[in-house]
């Protein structure tokens, strides 16, 4: 009898602590945060406008965290910005007085052909007789090359930023093979006119 009166003051003691713990937590309310400062950081944006309240948060001068790009600024690599616009205007520039970057030994169309395949083919057909797998089925309807008035600089334009149904390649090739593609359709064009 005596020990259980022991044990039972103990877990009393317990008891009252485990109650007492859970009555003071409040989910309602944000709990405690020690050291708040790992919660809290200063947030830094590439180009936010810096906070000029938070000390040292001012890199550059006009406040700005890092500098945009200067106007007409191109990526590094393989690009380069075209100059013809969009527009009816542009394409009619573009056939006119847009002239392939390669000569005759730099086209290839050995490079140029398996690219016209790969993207072209399924609408303009192996040969550009407006024969392609989708044409076929009726589903679109590019006409043939042959019965097209259209230059190496149309083609050209025609590829960057596609025309009425046809959709912009400037996205799947790079600008030496846009120029390899245009040279192929302009073949396959002299092919089909002969
Ligand atoms: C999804 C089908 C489709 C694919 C794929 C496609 N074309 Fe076309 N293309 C068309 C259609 C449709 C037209 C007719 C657009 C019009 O004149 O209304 C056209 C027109 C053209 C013209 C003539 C534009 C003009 O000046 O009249 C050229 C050149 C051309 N495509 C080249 C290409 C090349 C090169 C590729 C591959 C990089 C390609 N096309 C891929 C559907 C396609």
């Amino acid at each position: 009898m005596h020990i259980n009166m022991k044990i039972d003051a103990k877990y009393t003691v317990v008891l009252v602590m485990l109650v007492g713990f859970i009555s003071c937590q409040e989910n309602a309310r944000p709990n405690y945060q020690y050291m708040p400062n790992m919660y809290e950081s200063v947030g830094y944006e590439t180009y936010q406008e810096a906070d000029v309240d938070v000390e040292g948060n001012q890199i550059f001068e006009y406040d700005m965290e890092a500098r945009l790009p200067v106007d007409g600024t191109i990526p590094r690599g393989d690009f380069m910005p075209f100059e013809i616009d969009n527009t009816v205007e542009g394409y009619e520039e573009a056939k006119a007085n847009l002239k392939s970057p390669l000569d005759s030994t730099q086209v290839d169309y050995e490079v140029g052909g398996p690219l016209y395949t790969i993207y072209c083919a399924i609408c303009h057909g192996i040969k550009g007789a407006g024969d392609g797998t989708l044409a076929k089925k009726d589903l679109i309807i590019p006409g043939s090359y042959a019965e097209k008035d259209i230059t190496i600089g149309s083609i050209y334009h025609t590829i960057y930023y596609g025309k009425n149904s046809m959709g912009s390649y400037a996205n799947q090739l790079n600008e030496s093979e846009r120029w390899q593609v245009a040279e192929y359709v302009a073949k396959l064009k002299a092919d089909l006119d002969k």
